[in-house]
């Protein structure tokens, strides 16, 4: 009962405030059609990143985790002409319709989808001397999120903003006894940032068309 309120609010706001285009839409179509999982961000969460990445006005923005490109084409979309998003992605199937659909939005330009494993890409990026990033959206393996958050930090500018999915896990992260590898990773990340004096962070419990979950929300103060 409950769950099917939630998307039947979540199809409501989507219809009333979001409005999914037709690349959008296009690009859910042709990662179900690969036989991608069904876990993109819900459109009315796209839209929250969007507005977000508006809001911190970025320039440069960090993926991890593109699947078929979603949330990349909501984020990209916030960027000016000359702005960057680089997306990281395991694997090569999931890049390739990534790749198409930041294309087939015409976000060819500004977006770029690497793949391999994140950790990988991440120290690459370090090593090659990257310019800061304004926001990182930290949506992939959720076991390696003391990791990415770690990469996170050392890539990302003073002021910018962290965004981490999938935390709250159908209320799984408050078992504090919990032996599921994504519940100790997000748990232990969540340790790393109240002991860094740089961060600062909260999260927001959501629900809707994905369930019961949730964002962690993380601003690097210097
Ligand atoms: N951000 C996407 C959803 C990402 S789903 C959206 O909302 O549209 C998680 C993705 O992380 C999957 O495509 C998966 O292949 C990728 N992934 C899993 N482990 C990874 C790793 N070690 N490095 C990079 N990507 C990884
Ligand atoms: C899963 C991963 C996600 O990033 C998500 O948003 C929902 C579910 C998963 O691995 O099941
Ligand atoms: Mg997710």
């Amino acid at each position: 009962m409950a769950e099917q309120q939630w998307s039947a609010v979540d199809q409501y706001l989507g219809e009333a405030l979001v409005g999914e285009d037709a690349a959008l839409t296009a690009a859910l179509e042709t990662s179900a059609k690969a036989g991608l999982p069904q876990i993109a961000v819900s459109p009315t969460q796209g839209k929250l990143l969007h507005l977000l990445a508006l809001t911190v006005g970025a320039r440069r923005i960090l993926e991890v985790g593109s699947l078929g490109g979603y949330s990349a084409i909501w984020l990209g979309r916030a960027l000016p002409a000359d702005g960057r998003l680089i997306s990281l992605e395991l694997s090569p199937a999931h890049a390739a319709v990534a790749r198409a659909n930041l294309h087939e939005a015409g976000l060819e330009k500004v977006a770029e989808v690497r793949t391999g494993r994140a950790v990988d890409s991440l120290a690459e990026l370090v090593d090659d001397g990257a310019e800061p990033f304004d926001l990182v959206f930290i949506d992939a393996d959720k076991p390696s999120n003391p990791e990415y958050l770690s990469w996170a930090l050392r890539l990302a500018r003073p002021g910018a903003l962290i965004i981490v999915d999938n935390v709250v896990r159908g209320g799984a992260v408050a078992d504090a006894h919990s032996t599921d590898p994504s519940v100790v990773g997000i748990r232990a990340m969540h340790e790393l940032i109240a002991a860094e004096p740089r961060l600062e962070a909260t999260a927001v419990q959501t629900v809707g068309s994905k369930g019961y979950d949730g964002f962690t929300l993380i601003r690097v103060m210097s």
